[in-house]
C-alpha cells in the first residue's frame, strides 16, 4: 500500500483538525495507508510519523488548534535535515504528503521535492487569509467569529461607559481580519494596510456625530499597521473621549472551528488527496469565486494576494 503522511505546519488555524481527520478517512477509502506527521517539519525530520487508523482520528474535528502540533523549523532549511526527513519517509513506504499550512510551509515542500521527488498537496490554513491564489484559507471564518463575540462585547462596556476602544486584531501584513471584523460589528474607525487613512477627516466626521449624541466609538486596527496605540492617544486628545486599547492577540487563533471551517476542511482535503492520486505534483488546493480548484506552487509563489474588492471598498469610509 502506498503511503501518504499529513501534517501541520506554521500557525494553526482551526479547521487543521477537521483537514486532518478528512485526509486520513479519505486516503483509506482510497486504498492509502495514511500517516501522521506530529509537530511538522521537526516531526519529518526527527522521524515523529506513525500510521493513522480512523481510530485515531475520531473525537477530533470539533477541537481547535492542532491535535497534530505544528512548528517553524529552521532547521528544514538545511540539506542535512531534509535528507534525514526523506529517510524517515523511506522507511515507512511514504512517497506522498499532505501539508496543512501556510506558504512557508508549501515553500519548504517544494524544495523537499526538488531535493528528492516526493510531490505534496498544500491545503491552505491561516487566519490571516492571505494566501496568495485563493479566496479562503482555513480558519478565517472561527477568528472572524471569535472576533465578532470580543467587539460585541466591548461594544457593549463602551456604550455603557461613554468610551472609545481601539480593537487590535491579528494580520501580519493583511487586514482581512480587521476589515470584514470593522464592517461586521459596525465599528466607526478601520485602519488597514490595503486603505489610505486621513485622521483629520476621521475627526471631522466624528466629532460631527458626537455632537449629534454619539457616545462611543469602536476603531478596529490590524495588527500590521502598528496604529493601535498612537491611535488610543490621538482619540483620547482629538476627540476628547476616554480611550481604551484591546489588543486580542491569541484567542483569535483557538476556539473550535466553525461549520464553514469544518466543511471547507473536509473539501480541501479530499481535493488534495485525488490531486495526489491524479500524479499531480505540488499543487496548492484553491478557493476562488465559489470555486475550489488548485494551483501550481510557481503561481501561488508569484501571486499577489487579492482581497475582496468589495469588502476593500466598503470600509473605504471607515479611513476618512
Ligand atoms: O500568521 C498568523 C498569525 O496569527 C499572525 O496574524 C500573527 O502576526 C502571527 O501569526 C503570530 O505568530 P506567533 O503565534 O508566532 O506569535
Amino acid at each position: 500500500m502506498e503511503g501518504i503522511a499529513i501534517m501541520t505546519s506554521g500557525g494553526d488555524a482551526a479547521g487543521m483538525n477537521p483537514a486532518v481527520k478528512s485526509a486520513v478517512d479519505y486516503s483509506i477509502s482510497k486504498g492509502l495507508k495514511p500517516y501522521l506527521i506530529r509537530d511538522g517539519l521537526r516531526g519529518m525530520i526527527d522521524g515523529d510519523i506513525s500510521a493513522a487508523t480512523r481510530e485515531d482520528v475520531s473525537g477530533i474535528l470539533h477541537r481547535g488548534g492542532t491535535v497534530l502540533r505544528s512548528s517553524r523549523s529552521k532547521r528544514f532549511f538545511e540539506y542535512e535535515y531534509r535528507k534525514q526527513a526523506y529517510d524517515n519517509l523511506q522507511k515507512l513506504g511514504i512517497n506522498k504528503l499532505i501539508v496543512i499550512g501556510g506558504d512557508g510551509s508549501f515553500a519548504a515542500l517544494n524544495q523537499f521535492y526538488a531535493d528528492f521527488g516526493v510531490p505534496f498537496a498544500g491545503i491552505p490554513a491561516t487566519i490571516d487569509n492571505d494566501i496568495p491564489g485563493t479566496d479562503y484559507c482555513l480558519g478565517v471564518d472561527t477568528a472572524l467569529n471569535m472576533i465578532r463575540d470580543s467587539v460585541d462585547s466591548i461594544r457593549d462596556t463602551a456604550t455603557s461607559f461613554n468610551r472609545a476602544f481601539v480593537i487590535e486584531t491579528m494580520g501580519r501584513d493583511c487586514g482581512y481580519l480587521a476589515m470584514v471584523s470593522a464592517l461586521s460589528s459596525g465599528a466607526e474607525i478601520c485602519i488597514v494596510p490595503e486603505l489610505e487613512y486621513d485622521l483629520d477627516a476621521i475627526g471631522q466626521r466624528l466629532r460631527k456625530d458626537i455632537e449629534n449624541g454619539r457616545s462611543s466609538i469602536l476603531a478596529i486596527v490590524a495588527e500590521g499597521t502598528n496604529m493601535a496605540e498612537y491611535l488610543t492617544r490621538w482619540i483620547t486628545v482629538n476627540l476628547n473621549m476616554e480611550t481604551r486599547l484591546t489588543v486580542l492577540g491569541h484567542v483569535q487563533r483557538g476556539g473550535s472551528p466553525t461549520v464553514n471551517d469544518r466543511i471547507m476542511a473536509y473539501k480541501f482535503s479530499v481535493a488534495a488527496v485525488d490531486s495526489l492520486l491524479a500524479g499531480h505534483t505540488n499543487k496548492i488546493m484553491v478557493f476562488r469565486e465559489g470555486q475550489l480548484g488548485a494551483l501550481d506552487i510557481e503561481t501561488v509563489n508569484s501571486s499577489k494576494v487579492e482581497l475582496d474588492p468589495q469588502i476593500i471598498d466598503l470600509c473605504g469610509h471607515l479611513t476618512k
